[in-house]
């Protein structure tokens, strides 16, 4: 077999060798295709109803987002938010002019959250929707290294070869960065004894090229919260020592709106001094469907006004800061929705209910022999595990993934980062909506799928097994 190339990973599901999507013939009406061509745009119209089913049925061979326990992102949200977002679908989050209203209420859903943040003065502090995590930490990135240029042009040093400090442990998107913004990424691996970036030899990696240090509230592997204190300390220490001055941006996709409601005691945000920038996912534990982030400066300070440009509104000026121009308008209402209609109590109650679910499947599963808990879902509500040392040599964590596939749970198993690359885990991830009982019903089936596998008379065979977890 030749090796798939890039076309064939981004085309997703095969459903078979043909060109066409055939039309069942009793569906459909006198003079319409019955063969829909699947690669080119088909010449001719359809009905509504036809073109509808046909999609329809198409993304019916998706899998089942409750079962999907791999995922961070919102899959559910009650009625009323629903119709709002059919209001508000053809709204464009760029076009302040039109929308004036939706652009105040961007603004006060980050000033809300930049006082969830503890910015030191919210109305002060600057903020922005965007697409996801992903954009609002390539913000905050960028401008740490503009404000490095700047400093370096300032003093006459050069702006050549910038870097950034991060954990082998964090998520794609701050590889995206370093590559798409030619920074050079200085990852700091992870091991057993410091399991996170915690500030351990931080010295080693930091110098006067350095732009900033990410710290992560909630590490996409495990759901580990880096300690944001312990960084900012070691920072502080190179600081005093060396005279190198270092920011941090806190990558709080997940535990950003996770801690303000059920760790108000944990200080790792703008409370921290170092903290310059934090960036969250409105569409993961922000609770609002796919499309939605949020990143928040601690003060103008912190944001290099050459990277803001402004848009018409009201006659006026806007300022904007972000990678898209056009983007949906209607998750930053839904977000507007969800803080007025749960509160921060409502916050507090559902995010309660996501880690008590986590705690109580973690605990179960660390009485599973066959496994080693990694971490217990006390952080944000994920956690994983391991096999535990010589529990088997018939089967893998990869083999339970596929097993529990058949019943349709999505629990996805994957080597840790360097310098754990030899480790596999397998993690869980609660959202709202994942109750104690399908919790509980994921636990029975885990038990028989590991009893299954446990009676196997020899190994199973490993060729071409993939891992799922791409995020
Ligand atoms: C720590 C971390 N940062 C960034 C991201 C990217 O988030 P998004 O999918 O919202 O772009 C993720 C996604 O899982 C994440 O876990």
């Amino acid at each position: 077999m030749p090796e798939k190339n890039a076309r064939d990973h981004v085309r997703g599901r095969s459903t078979g060798d043909s060109d066409s999507v055939s039309l069942n013939p009793i569906f459909a009406r006198p003079g319409e295709a019955t063969d829909i061509p699947k690669r080119q745009v088909p010449q001719a119209e359809s009905l509504p109803e036809t073109a509808y089913q046909i999609v329809h049925d198409e993304a019916m061979l998706d899998g089942n987002s409750r079962l999907n326990l791999a995922t961070f992102v919102g899959t559910w949200m009650d009625d009323h938010a629903r119709r709002l977002y059919t209001e508000s679908a053809d709204k464009n989050m760029i076009d302040k002019d039109e929308y004036p209203q939706t652009a105040e209420i961007e603004t006060r859903c980050w000033t809300m959250i930049a006082n969830l943040w503890n910015a030191p003065d919210p109305e002060r502090a600057l903020g922005t929707s965007t697409i996801g995590s992903s954009e609002a930490c390539m913000l905050g990135g960028l401008a740490l290294k503009r404000r490095w240029q700047k400093r370096r042009r300032d003093a006459g040093q050069s702006t050549e070869r910038p870097n950034l400090v991060l954990s082998s442990a964090v998520q794609v998107c701050w590889e995206k960065f370093c590559n798409y913004f030619e920074v050079e990424a200085r990852y700091v691996p992870i091991s057993e004894e410091h399991r996170t970036l915690d500030g351990h030899g931080l010295d080693r990696y930091v110098d006067e090229n350095t732009i900033g240090v990410v710290a992560i509230m909630g590490v996409t592997y495990t759901g580990a919260y880096e300690p944001v204190a312990a960084i900012a300390q070691a920072l502080d220490k190179i600081a005093a020592d060396s005279g190198v001055d270092v920011p941090i941006h806190v990558d709080g996709a997940s535990g950003a709106m996770i801690a303000p409601f059920c760790q108000p005691d944990l200080v790792w945000d703008f409370r921290i001094e170092r903290v310059a920038s934090i960036s969250t996912s409105g569409h993961k534990y922000g609770l609002v469907y796919p499309g939605l982030g949020w990143v928040v400066w601690r003060d103008t300070s912190a944001l290099p006004d050459e990277l803001i440009f402004y848009v018409s509104y009201l006659g006026g000026n806007m300022p904007t800061f972000a990678l898209n121009f056009s983007r949906p308008g209607a998750q930053v209402l839904l977000q507007y929705y969800l803080f007025l209609r749960l509160g921060f109590d409502g916050y507090r109650r559902v995010q309660q209910e996501s880690l008590s679910v986590a705690q109580f499947l973690a605990h179960e599963v660390e009485k599973i022999p066959a496994f080693e808990l990694w971490n217990d879902g006390s952080d944000i509500p994920v956690f994983a595990w391991r096999l535990a040392k010589g529990h088997t040599d018939k089967w893998t964590l990869y083999d339970l993934s596929d097993r529990l596939r058949m019943k349709g749970w999505l629990v996805p198993a994957y080597p840790m980062p360097d310098d754990l690359s030899d480790l596999t885990v397998q993690r869980v991830v609660v959202r709202n909506g994942f109750s104690h009982d399908l919790a509980t019903a994921l636990l029975a089936d885990i038990k028989t799928e590991v009893d299954y596998l446990d009676r196997l008379d020899g190994p199973l065979p490993h060729e071409g097994q993939t891992t799922a977890f791409h995020h």
